[in-house]
């Protein structure tokens, strides 16, 4: 199976291909590059001497000749308007032969792109505004109808790396296609836990060594960490291959710690099984353990080589850990407000179009600050309140989203947001998630460890407040007595 890349003009599809070919060893295949070697002019010199219509049939020819011969580690990119061929889109149909990955663009930064092109580079379909994003609309459907998934391209100041999101992503030989490395040059040491690697480490494809940990957050410990590096030390990993994350956000994290310090750094694959790590930790490169003293104490920063998410995994997902997840997903909303926070709040389904909105929210936070000194630390909206409920019940009493979804509301009530507190409290309540603090947990003992936060500079712990969806306000001081009746409220 070779990776085809589609999606509209400006979308970056011969950049991604060439990129992803690079990986792999190899040069990408750009239709309109071949196009225009064939026609021995430019697309836009073939509009003017014989019409859009011959372009079409001729570009039709191509492809389907490009995709015939297409295989294996071929990435291939294609012009945006091939798909509204019917030829080409029984071709990408057809029994699988391809993998198809959408790589999607809003209208505006494919306009400003295309625009951007310059003499030479003029596209004819790109000349007045309106009529691009007349050709947006008509092609989008188009495009979701043949992909088999979405690619969203990370970045950070260490790094950039794909993230692909598709349903069935997990089937193997789907899998294989979208792979980052060449198993032949790199090997798949994998990292998982006693509860998902029997179900889905088999589809990886013979990995050199399965490392399976006990599951749950009282795993996520230095012990841990020992044990993987061991057992890694003991396969034979050495900086050439690279390790795989499967599970949840506690293997995410736990695997990515590894990564980041086994013979001084390997590339790490994440393979996020669970909501919370579809929609938020498999992203962004935090990685690391927690300590008895508190969460998340030791690590690392660590971006990934790739996250490849299937949102079917979810399928066997306990009931109470997709709604750990929702925490999450409704933070996210939070955080992004527009459309996302729109959908959320009419609760909508949590399908592949809420994990792709989540996942590219995170991912623009995580652009802008990877080392969280500023915008990043957003993200951290209820957790505040959240990692100290984890710390005082030691792990153990809460699941990490649901101590969020208590932090939430600790931190609406902090923002002076009652009525977002109330809305936001029925549809946590709705998803199964604690809406009230258990009456034993000891509000004193709370609030020392919110003084523990890793993120506390000086005597201050700086909290995350919301004047409203999408409006974040970050290092803003709260005085002890605020803080105390927002945590005793949460216990009615
Ligand atoms: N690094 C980050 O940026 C970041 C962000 C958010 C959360 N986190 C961390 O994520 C952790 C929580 O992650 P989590 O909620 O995914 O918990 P988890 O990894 O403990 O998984 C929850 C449970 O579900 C099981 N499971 C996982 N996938 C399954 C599947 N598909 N089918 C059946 N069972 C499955 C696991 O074995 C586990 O028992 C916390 O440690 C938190 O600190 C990290």
């Amino acid at each position: 199976m070779a990776l085809v890349l589609i999606g509209f003009m400006g979308a970056g599809k011969s950049t991604l291909a060439a990129e992803l070919a690079r990986r792999r060893g190899r040069s990408a295949i750009d239709s309109d590059v071949v196009l225009v070697e064939r026609l021995g002019h430019s697309i836009a010199r073939e509009f003017e001497l014989h019409g859009e219509r011959a372009f079409r049939a001729a570009e039709e020819e191509l492809v389907c000749d490009v995709l015939a011969q297409a295989s294996g580690e071929d990435v291939v990119a294609l012009g945006g308007g091939s798909v509204q061929s019917d030829r080409v889109r029984d071709a990408l149909l057809a029994g699988g032969a391809h993998t198809t990955l959408l790589v999607e663009v809003d209208p505006q930064a494919a306009w400003e792109r295309v625009a951007a092109g310059g003499e030479g580079c003029e596209r004819p379909l790109a000349r007045e505004r309106g009529a691009f994003d007349a050709l947006y609309e008509q092609r989008r459907e188009r495009y979701e109808q043949v992909a088999d998934a979405t690619l969203l391209w990370a970045s950070s100041d260490s790094g950039s790396y794909p993230v692909i999101v598709g349903r069935g992503l997990l089937a193997r030989d789907r899998l294989a296609a979208v792979w980052p490395f060449q198993r032949s040059r790199s090997r798949a040491f994998c990292v998982s836990d006693r509860n998902v690697g029997p179900l889905y480490a088999e589809r990886l494809g013979g990995v050199a060594e399965l490392v399976e940990i006990d599951p749950g957050e009282r795993h996520k410990t230095l012990a841990s960490a020992e044990a993987v590096w061991g057992a890694l030390a003991a396969a034979g990993m050495t900086r050439a291959d690279h390790l795989v994350a499967l599970g949840g956000g506690v293997v995410g994290d736990l695997a990515g710690f590894c990564a980041a310090t086994y013979q001084r750094g390997v590339p790490v694959v994440h393979v996020p099984t669970t909501l919370v790590a579809q929609v938020d930790s498999a992203y962004g490169g935090k990685t690391g353990v927690d300590l008895p003293a508190a969460k998340n104490y030791v690590g690392a920063y660590h971006q990934p080589a790739a996250v490849l998410v299937d949102p079917d995994a979810l399928a066997s997902l306990p009931e109470p850990e997709r709604a750990a997840g929702y925490a999450e997903v409704l933070k996210t909303a939070l955080i992004a407000g527009g459309e996302l926070w729109e959908r959320v709040a009419a609760d909508a389904p949590v399908d592949e179009r809420t994990i792709l909105a989540c996942a590219r929210t995170k991912l623009a936070v995580v652009a802008e600050d990877e080392r969280d000194v500023g915008r990043r630390q957003v993200l951290n909206l209820g957790h505040t309140v959240g990692h100290a409920i984890e710390t005082v019940t030691g792990y153990e009493r809460y699941r990490h989203g649901e101590a969020v979804s208590l932090g939430l509301l600790a931190a609406l009530r902090l923002s002076g947001q009652q009525q977002l507190r109330e809305q936001v409290s029925g549809l946590l309540g709705a998803h199964g998630l604690p809406v009230a603090l258990d009456a034993d947990v000891e509000v004193e003992q709370l609030i020392a460890a919110t003084r523990r936060d890793k993120k506390r500079t000086g005597e201050q712990v700086p909290f995350v407040l919301l004047d409203a969806p999408g409006r974040v306000r970050t290092g803003c001081p709260v005085a002890e007595p605020q803080l105390r009746a927002a945590v005793s409220e949460l216990q009615g």
